[in-house]
């Protein structure tokens, strides 16, 4: 019997070199004449151990890693292919305890199957959720996403039920799910692992939404940075057609959906949901003015559903376990999990799905293993570029979306990058500044040049040119991006900024001694 391998196909193992390990296992398992099964899988979010290859064995999958095609032959003499001991393994996979300690649910699949395995998929629950959705009226279906408690993983954390209800309610001879992958915030990578490990649940989640609402057409917005991620999905959609899941009648149930993927250019504004309408309708990603909804008059003036691809990957869980099952998980108003994204300097970055009401010194210590250079780690941002920077003295806050609004913070789409004691963070707020300036859509004054003369200001601090008088400048710009930007691009930048400003103000030269 052959000894099946995984290797991972994930963009992130592949810049660390999996493809060539992959090649390197058949060409060694051919000159030894041992009959091996190489399948190409998601990645576990395990970036530290990347490229991690899991090796099928009685007791489970046993993992090795991070492996370099030098590392073959060794492997194969230790006879991995049968699961045995070598100093890069790590035991069973699903023992290692920055995976045993998660609660999969959108990531249940993930690393496990062969992404673009329709029978994979399907041994592994896929398509559970549609077949009930398929069972049920449209408006239950909208009913149980509303009872789940799913809010939008974007960033906005928007009821996702009552974005359907509103789409649902809203007549209209065509409407239209458009799937946001733009995934723009610093530090995140969820939608692509998922995206590029398990298509085939965005697929069924988008198919549900559009049976949901009545749409029977959807669009994926990929950023062009993941040209992996397209490929994936154009492939995935393909066998999904073919095989009946997609199309003039999905399953068989004589109602219709179709799917297409579209790349973005480039741009962070085009994640915001209007400016990628825009971009989708082949026109310069500038933000829309609200009201209207998207909800009400979205892509081509239609009704539209906007999410984010963890938003409409959580639901295919929902129909198929049913929405308690998935709100029994998280806190408050914050219900069911969220794939949180570690990254900066940590020791152990990766994917870390986890119920709402995890802590910042669990993701960071427990699952990070600390910081990468053993330094104190002395803050986080949390949300990407807009989001605040979290001192340690507020680690030990539930990750829930108004315990995190309640410190001025904000958990987006999760996205975690942390810093040691040696960041500046007199730079970093120069930094949010300089990003808005150099990613606003310039529709709207106090974001196209609030940001610049927000450098300005900032730059003059930090040079110690007439501190109070530009600390106060500072603030009432900050108050002015706030109150009267058009979207959260100049609306939000504000956070980092202020943030770093109260946390840490010594950094800017503030004698807080003084002004104590
Ligand atoms: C500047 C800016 C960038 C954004 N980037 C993204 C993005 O990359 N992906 C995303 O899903 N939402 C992004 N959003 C949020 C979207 O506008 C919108 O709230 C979201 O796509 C709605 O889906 P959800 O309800 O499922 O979160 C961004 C918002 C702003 C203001
Ligand atoms: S806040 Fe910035 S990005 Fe948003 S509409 Fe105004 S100029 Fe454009």
């Amino acid at each position: 019997m052959s000894a099946r391998i995984y290797v991972p196909i994930d963009s992130g193992a592949l810049s660390l070199g999996a493809e060539q390990v992959a090649r390197a296992i058949r060409r060694e398992a051919d000159a030894r004449g041992i009959a091996v099964d190489i399948v190409r899988n998601g990645s576990r979010g395990l970036f530290w151990l990347e490229p991690l290859v899991e090796v099928v064995t009685p007791q489970g999958r046993v993992a090795y890693g991070p492996v370099q095609p030098e590392d073959v032959p060794g492997l194969f003499d230790a006879g991995f292919h049968h699961g045995a001991a070598h100093p890069l393994c790590h035991g069973l996979t699903a023992q290692i305890p920055f995976l045993a300690r998660q609660e999969r649910l959108t990531f249940a699949r993930v690393g496990l199957t062969d992404p673009l395995s329709l029978d994979d998929y399907l041994a592994h629950g896929g398509f559970e959720g549609l077949k009930r959705a398929i069972a049920l009226a449209p408006a239950d279906v909208v009913q149980a996403v509303t009872d789940s408690g799913l809010r939008g993983r974007g960033g906005a954390a928007f009821p996702t039920g009552i974005k359907w209800k509103t789409v649902l309610d809203t007549p209209a001879a065509q409407k239209y799910i458009a799937c946001n992958a733009d995934e723009g915030d610093s530090g995140t990578f969820s939608d692509r692992m998922l995206m590029e490990g398990d298509p085939y649940c965005l697929i069924e989640g988008m198919t549900i939404a559009g049976l949901a609402v009545g749409a029977t057409q959807g669009y994926i917005y990929v950023r062009s940075e993941y040209p992996h991620a397209f490929r994936t999905l154009q492939a995935a959609i393909g066998r999904a057609r073919a095989a009946g899941w997609l199309g003039a009648s999905v399953a068989g149930c004589g109602r219709a959906f179709e799917l297409e993927v579209r790349m973005g250019a480039g741009a962070y504004i085009c994640g915001e949901e209007t400016a990628m309408l825009e971009s989708l309708e082949g026109k310069r990603g500038v933000v829309r003015a609200k009201p209207p909804l998207p909800a009400i008059a979205g892509l081509f003036g239609q009704p539209t559903v906007i999410n984010n691809v963890m938003s409409l990957a959580a639901v295919p869980l929902i129909l198929a376990r049913g929405a308690a099952f998935y709100r029994d998980y998280g806190l408050g108003r914050s219900r069911g999990t969220l794939p949180f994204q570690l990254a900066g300097n940590l020791r152990h970055t990766g994917l870390v799905e986890k119920a709402f009401g995890v802590t910042l010194r669990e993701l960071l210590e427990d699952f990070g293993g600390g910081s990468a250079s053993g330094r104190p780690l002395r803050t986080a941002q949390v949300g990407g570029p807009l989001g605040a920077y979290v001192p340690a003295t507020q680690f030990d806050v539930p990750l829930d979306y108004e315990q995190y609004a309640a410190i001025g913070a904000m958990v987006g789409h999760g996205g975690i990058v942390a810093f040691d004691d040696t960041v500046d963070m007199a730079k970093m707020a120069r930094h949010a500044m300089a990003f808005c300036v150099a990613e606003s859509c310039g529709k709207c004054t106090p974001c196209r040049i609030g940001s610049v003369r927000g450098v300005e200001v900032i730059d003059r601090i930090i040079a110690g040119e007439e501190r109070g008088r530009n600390l106060a400048l500072l603030d009432s710009l900050c108050d002015t991006m706030l109150a009267g930007s058009l979207c959260a691009m100049g609306g939000m930048t504000p956070y980092p900024v202020q943030s770093a400003l109260k946390h840490f103000p010594q950094d800017f030269g503030i004698d807080t001694a003084a002004a104590a």
